[in-house]
């Protein structure tokens, strides 16, 4: 599999330049660098790699197409994130055999994000009309009070490369729908299909003839050198950033400067709890999306099984058994159910917190190597008798590895779930009513499956409590992310 496989006429048509003011053209200096299909190893692109310079002209064609871009009809922003949506939808396949080229997901997960991700732009096309405001009189009489809902103004948006298309729409749909222009920083590993988003979008705003610089996207594997100056710079109000926690932190520190509105979706840790009056079944379905969905590489991936002591040798033989039919492969190859994981430092990161934990006493029931073939690929792992101080229990593990740790009652089930300083994603399956109440009060985590592998939804606030993130995407709370709130007393 090559960049030959994707179809001719969709690579003729990609963009592989930066995008500022409605022109994709190369970076000053002209200095790229190379996006490499994760599967064979070989280079797909050479993307221009942007200058801090060239971020500064992005956010000044940003803040240049502001006042346009507020005053525009809401009607007008939701059809233009409606039609976006729609050719996205339309061109699918397309879509999905990019995202499995530079991300290496299976085709099928691949067109799975592609809907997801689509599924934003609708979203926000629907609630850009709906956004409201306030006007009553104050309680003491004498005086009205309005409430004005704002944009904030123009946003940076730095995106990972796990999901390239959800986690791009996921910001832009609700900033454009809002009134905000955007400067996209997409993740130097997997930035095409982002820029595909982006050119969709670029020409729907030419089309109708609306401000050419409300999308801009500035690719670059110095990732720190362009977007410290544009936290500095006073014309950008807002910044969102999804990825590490240790990231996170850094941007938050520079986005202090400026007191910029900062939405954060960080790293996380999730649990995934067995009770012992679970459906086993079910159970092991569930651990199947919740650990492998993008080969683990995901931010609300299961990273910790915590199992009832009755349950827990079933469960993980079960899960192993599943895990060891899986064929792993190219994405786009029919039969594959895994693919590679996205670079070989990941790779060995993985293989790291699995020997450590064999080193602690834990049995390896499947996997626990790398295939021993081209591309960054490791073999889906379950891990039982786990320490419960191993690392991969108490880091993210971002890889298939699923580590099962017995717990006795459920006092000790909540406290070993919440025990992390995490709280992105939990997910616990039982058939008790009363558990799964107490369970969905005490769990700490900013969102909670019960009996359910998967959380999320393009209408569902997604994001994290601890060190899992500052505010929500999706749903209505992803829109006030984006905007800002101003009375009026008349
Ligand atoms: C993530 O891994 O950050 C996002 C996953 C999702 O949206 O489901």
């Amino acid at each position: 599999m090559t960049a030959t496989t994707l179809s001719p006429a969709l690579v003729s048509h990609l963009p592989t330049g930066m995008l500022v003011d409605g022109h994709w053209g190369p970076a000053t200096g002209g200095r790229t660098f190379e996006v490499v299909d994760p599967a064979t190893e070989e280079v797909l692109f050479d993307v221009a790699d942007a200058t801090p310079e060239d971020g500064r002209r992005a956010l000044a064609a940003a803040a240049q197409a502001a006042p346009a871009w507020r005053a525009t009809a809401p009607r007008e922003r939701s059809e233009l994130l409606r039609a976006v949506y729609e050719r996205l939808v339309a061109r699918a396949d397309d879509v999905a055999a990019l995202i499995t080229a530079e991300c290496g997901k299976t085709r099928a997960e691949a067109r799975a994000e592609v809907l997801y991700g689509a599924d934003f732009l609708r979203w926000y096309a629907e609630q850009a009309v709906r956004f409201d405001g306030l006007a009553r009189t104050a309680p003491a009489g004498g005086n009205r009070q309005l409430v004005h809902r704002r944009p904030v103004g123009p946003a940076l948006l730095i995106t990972p490369w796990n999901f390239p298309i959800a986690m791009a729409t996921r910001k832009i749909g609700p900033a454009l729908a809002a009134g905000c222009p955007v400067v996209i920083k997409p993740a130097h590993l997997t930035p095409m299909t982002t820029m595909l988003v982006a050119e969709v979008i670029r020409s729907e705003l030419e089309d109708r003839g609306l401000p050419a610089g409300v999308v801009n996207v500035v690719p670059t594997a110095r990732a720190a050198d362009v977007t410290s100056p544009l936290l500095a710079d006073p014309r950008l109000r807002k910044v969102s950033f999804t990825g590490s926690t240790a990231v996170g932190r850094t941007l938050l520190e520079q986005a202090a400067g400026q007191v910029l509105k900062a939405s954060m979706e960080l790293g996380g840790n999730a649990p995934f709890v067995v009770m012992a009056d679970a459906d086993l079944d079910a159970a092991v379905e569930g651990a199947m999306v919740a650990k492998l969905r993008n080969a683990g590489q995901s931010c609300v991936a299961a990273n910790r099984f915590v199992v009832h002591e009755s349950l827990a040798r079933a469960f993980a033989h079960r899960l192993a058994d599943r895990f060891a039919a899986l064929r792993l492969g190219h994405g786009a190859e029919d039969g594959v159910d895994l693919g590679p994981l996205i670079e070989p430092k990941a790779v060995d990161k993985v293989d790291e917190l699995v020997a450590d934990a064999a080193d602690h006493g834990a049995q390896v029931l499947t996997g626990g190597e790398r295939p021993g073939r081209k591309g960054y690929f490791y073999r889906p792992t379950v891990l039982s008798g786990v320490d419960r101080d191993a690392r991969v229990v108490t880091e993210e593990i971002f890889g298939p590895v699923a580590p099962v740790v017995a717990f006795g009652d459920d006092d000790e089930a909540i406290e070993l779930a919440n025990g992390t300083e995490y709280g992105l994603a939990a997910y616990a399956y039982t058939t008790s009513l009363d558990r799964a109440v107490r369970l969905s009060e005490e769990l700490e985590a900013g969102m909670i499956g019960i009996n359910r592998g998967m959380v999320s939804d393009a209408s569902a606030p997604f994001g994290g409590l601890k060190q899992s993130g500052l505010g929500r995407e999706g749903g209505e709370a992803g829109l006030e992310e984006y905007l800002e709130t101003v009375y009026v007393a008349l």
